[in-house]
């Protein structure tokens, strides 16, 4: 059986990121994110697809920045109010009751209640006719270690992440919506 086009993304399974930015006027904007890989190991980069006209990818062109933050499914509704297409000038933390989690390397904050961090610069845009490419280096990563398991460090050292606990949050791309789903430990 063939897929059309319009059907293809449902056999991706995508985490749900949240890009946190801030404009050059300092406004905090979060949007949800799932086309968003790590180019190889030890993560040293990222790379996000973009749509050319959201105010994330403006506001990465304008500052050189921004926070990868790893949501878990608590969070949900704050994706989903993160996903509504505001204004510039609105405060996206604020419409979503979202906390500043102050970032160690960078201007832009990071989100409070996450599970990881990824403090990430522009490193390279590679536009396209229709979506934009950003990679990023990731410049500092942080997580809650409260989300990794009874193992505590040695399991995070491991790069086990206790999925049974800390729920993050994945999603697979339907035809007329998006599914939000959790990853399960295989073994
Ligand atoms: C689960 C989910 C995943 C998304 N993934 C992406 C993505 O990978 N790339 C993208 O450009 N937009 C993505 N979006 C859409 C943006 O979040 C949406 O356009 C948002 O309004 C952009 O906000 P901004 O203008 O504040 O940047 C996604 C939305 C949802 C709900």
């Amino acid at each position: 059986m063939k897929l059309k086009p319009s059907e293809r993304e449902q056999i991706f399974p995508l985490p749900v990121a949240l890009i946190s930015t801030v404009s050059k006027e300092g406004i905090r904007n979060a949007a949800p994110w799932s086309d968003i890989t790590p180019i190889l190991r030890p993560l040293e980069e990222m790379v996000l697809a973009s749509w050319l006209k959201c105010d994330t990818l403006t506001n990465i062109r304008e500052t050189g920045e921004f926070v990868i933050n790893i949501p878990s499914i608590e969070m949900e509704e704050a994706v989903m109010v993160c996903s509504r297409n505001y204004p510039p000038k609105v405060d996206e933390f604020e419409m979503a009751g979202l906390k500043s989690h102050i970032s160690e390397e960078i201007r832009a904050s990071g989100i409070e209640g996450c599970l990881a961090w990824e403090e990430c610069t522009l490193v390279e845009e590679v536009l396209r006719e229709k979506f934009s490419l950003i990679i990023g280096k990731v410049v500092n990563m942080a997580v809650d270690e409260n989300f990794f398991d009874e193992e505590g460090r040695i399991a995070f050292e491991e790069g086990r992440m206790a999925f049974e606990k800390a729920k993050p949050l994945s999603c697979i791309l339907g035809t007329k919506r998006s599914y939000f789903y959790l990853p399960q430990r295989c073994r």
